[in-house]
């Protein structure tokens, strides 16, 4: 891929993003990201998480502002068809929140294999990869199965194992572990961390904030208005129980423990005095 600036995987550069009708989903967002970052995106809903990992994929372009990657300003052109498109497409694998939105094959099998062969990987690599993936997420039970009759968690499996099939460098992660149950979870993070290198990038939403801290070297939270409201390592804000508490990254809410109903913010640090 031809390059300018490679010194970072993505550098967004005052990125702004609208819906048609003008609904503002991300505002003025600044950042680069190198090889090696595992970047958790973090914020309230509807703060723009989902539009940014649309845009990091190729899927929906800044309305003004501009997004590189690899060096190479990202359009609708430039994505389209040719080595480029193949190049980036080969290099970065997008996971929706919604499986139902990604998922549209006959078969599990079937959708664990499209991607690597439409970018043109031969037949047997293909068949090891989603073989792998397969195991990898436990579903090689599901192989014949048709996506759209699974359960929630299996659905999610399934899109996952498909984007890995594509043995991405850059993996975007729309809140991979919603809908997982406790194994699967711990099962993803041991895969991710164990995926992680210092070529790979990870990016991923998640409201889960001990997720954040058990894979995440860095945090990016979105605010109400759009905006990155903070960029840094996540120590340095999964402590600061105002900030989470203001960012809704945290709640408060009446609970009950044995005979006691009371009332007070769940903090990350999940032991509290009662
Ligand atoms: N297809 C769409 N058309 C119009 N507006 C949209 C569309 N998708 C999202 N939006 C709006 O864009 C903003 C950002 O939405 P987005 O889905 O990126 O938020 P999010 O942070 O991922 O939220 P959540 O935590 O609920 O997943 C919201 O105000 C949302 O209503
Ligand atoms: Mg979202």
């Amino acid at each position: 891929m031809s390059s300018v600036d490679n010194t970072f995987i993505y550098s967004a550069k005052n990125l702004d993003y609208d819906y048609p009708g003008g609904i503002a989903a991300l505002k003025e967002i600044c950042f680069d990201i190198g090889a090696g970052e595992l970047v958790a995106l973090v914020g309230a809903n509807g703060s723009g998480k989902s539009t940014l990992l649309k845009l990091l994929d190729g899927l929906l372009f800044p309305t003004s502002g501009e997004l590189l990657a690899f060096g190479m300003k990202l359009s609708e052109k430039i994505l389209e068809t040719g080595s480029r498109a193949v190049d980036f497409r080969r290099r970065v694998g997008l996971v929706f929140q919604d499986p139902d939105v990604q998922l549209f094959s006959p078969t599990v099998w079937e959708e664990v294999t499209f991607g690597p062969l439409q970018l043109g990987i031969c037949r047997e690599e293909v068949i090891s990869r989603a073989n792998e993936a397969l195991e990898l997420l436990n579903i090689v039970n599901l192989r014949e199965r048709p996506p759209y009759l699974l359960s929630g968690g299996e659905k999610k499996k399934v899109s996952l194992a498909s984007v890995l099939s594509l043995r991405p460098q850059v993996l975007l992660l729309d809140e991979p572990t919603t809908g997982l149950d406790p194994w699967s979870q711990g099962n993803l993070i041991d895969f991710l961390l164990q995926w992680a290198d210092k070529d790979k990038v990870l990016v991923f939403s998640t409201q889960d904030l001990d997720v954040v801290e058990e894979v995440a070297t860095r945090i990016i939270v979105m605010g109400a208005g759009h905006g990155i409201v903070a960029d840094g390592k996540p120590e340095e804000f999964l402590s600061d129980s105002d900030f989470l508490l203001r960012n809704n990254l945290v709640h408060e809410h009446s609970h009950r423990h044995k005979d006691l109903v009371h009332r007070h913010p769940h903090l990350h640090e999940r032991s509290h005095e009662h």
